[in-house]
């Protein structure tokens, strides 16, 4: 009880003086106030800070970690202004409101990071989980690091985790938003923000901001499983996996789809617009819910994404990437990222020895991601029919 009290004093001190220092923000000081402020905590945290997150400085300020690091974000600036020359099309008239916004800005391909860790990819990595989510889904996030996320060393395989963020799209809760998540940072460490508003036509950035950051931070990681805030990963079955595909080279693995058509009804969430793609067919693209790839791969794609138009779907925009570099995404029947079953109320979706067999599942509540786990990882007896479960 005495604990418990004095441990709650603590974390209302922390989130006070978190808030103290956005407030003092907000007041206006100058940049030299604010820089030598910055330091001056810089310094306090290194005291304080556990040993994970002692490194999460972007750039090595001493000889220290210049081995590890050589290289950095070389992004530090936006200048970004709206294309002009697109408005007098009459095609460019014609489009939604929300298509033209993402034609104005598509030529601004990389943004400032706000949170970094390089030294998530310090020493051998494995499996490195990135996971896309947005600030108000911090739930989410604690779940998954409770649950399937874990950082932990298998068979004597590193897996760690990192989220994807960009900043807040809610103006008015922008402030306030910002600093819960560096108070979260500064607990996990394990935030990578970019400073490009958080939006679902932004997705593609995020995309091509991940794959730039682990290039050059990266090296030593084997493989990378990048997914959703709110899917099921079975880590075993995924490492159980990836030693099956060992040899396997450019391993580019998920739920993957051919021949799906671009969707033209203009209700859909996924409608696009002839102007912005006028083929019959995508290119085999891997849903974005959760899949796997080779860490070269990884490092590949990214130049190959700097060779192309960004495309707002960001799952399809990897699948192009991917045809340029004529490859094709291995389908897999243990990726489930486009629902379960075709029937929403089918006994499956609560069946936890099918979870148990799966590599990834969409999608889970928090609450429903949780009590999966708990159920998956009982004395769980399983008779199901594995046959049922391989290639669907
Ligand atoms: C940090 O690491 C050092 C050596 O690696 C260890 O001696 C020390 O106890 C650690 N401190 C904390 C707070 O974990
Ligand atoms: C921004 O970019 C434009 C055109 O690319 C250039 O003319 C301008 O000088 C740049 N501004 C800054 C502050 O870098
Ligand atoms: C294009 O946009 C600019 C600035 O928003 C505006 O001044 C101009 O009238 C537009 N031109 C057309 C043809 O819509
Ligand atoms: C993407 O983010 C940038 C930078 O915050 C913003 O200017 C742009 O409007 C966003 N694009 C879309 C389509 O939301
Ligand atoms: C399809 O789009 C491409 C690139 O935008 C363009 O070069 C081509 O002419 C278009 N084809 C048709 C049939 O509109």
């Amino acid at each position: 009880m005495y604990k418990t009290v004095v441990l709650m004093f603590l974390v209302a001190m922390l989130i006070i003086s978190v808030f103290q220092r956005g407030f003092l923000n907000i007041r206006g000081d100058t940049q030299i106030e604010r820089n030598a402020r910055m330091q001056k905590e810089a310094i306090q945290y290194w005291k304080v800070k556990p040993n994970k997150s002692a490194e999460t400085t972007e750039e090595p300020t001493n000889g220290r970690n210049i081995q590890t690091v050589t290289k950095t974000w070389d992004i530090t600036s936006t200048n970004c202004s709206a294309n002009l020359h697109l408005n007098s099309t009459e095609d460019f008239i014609a489009l939604e409101q929300n298509f033209q916004q993402f034609l104005l800005y598509r030529h601004c391909r990389y943004f400032p990071i706000i949170m970094n860790h390089p030294e998530k990819c310090s020493g051998e990595v494995y499996l490195l989980i990135v996971i896309k989510s947005i600030i108000s889904q911090h739930d989410r996030r604690e779940v998954i690091r409770q649950t399937w996320g874990k950082e932990q060393i298998l068979d004597g395989k590193k897996v760690k985790l990192l989220f994807l963020l960009g900043t807040s799209s809610n103006k008015a809760e922008m402030a306030n938003h910002q600093k819960l998540l560096e108070y979260e940072d500064y607990i996990y460490g394990d935030i990578l923000q970019w400073d490009f508003m958080d939006t679902f036509f932004n997705l593609t950035l995020k995309e091509t901001h991940f794959l730039k950051w682990f290039s050059t931070y990266c090296g030593n990681v084997r493989y990378i499983f990048k997914g959703d805030d709110d899917v099921f990963v079975s880590i075993t079955n995924v490492l159980e996996f990836l030693e099956s595909s060992k040899d396997t080279k450019d391993l580019f693995a998920g739920d993957v789809l051919f021949k799906a058509k671009p969707i033209r009804r203009k209700q859909n969430k996924y409608y696009i617009p002839p102007m912005l793609y006028n083929k019959t067919y995508y290119p085999p693209y891997a849903g974005g819910g959760g899949f796997l790839m080779d860490g070269l791969l990884a490092q590949r794609l990214y130049l190959t994404s700097e060779t192309l138009e960004l495309f707002p779907i960001d799952d399809v925009f990897l699948g192009m990437c991917l045809e340029v570099l004529q490859l094709t995404p291995i389908k897999h029947g243990a990726f489930k990222t486009f629902g379960l079953v075709k029937d929403k109320n089918s006994k499956l979706n609560k069946e936890p020895c099918f979870y148990k067999s799966m590599i990834v599942v969409h999608k889970l509540l928090p609450q429903e991601l949780l009590e999966m786990w708990k159920l998956v990882h009982s004395d769980l007896v399983c008779t199901i029919n594995p046959g049922l479960l391989s290639d669907a």
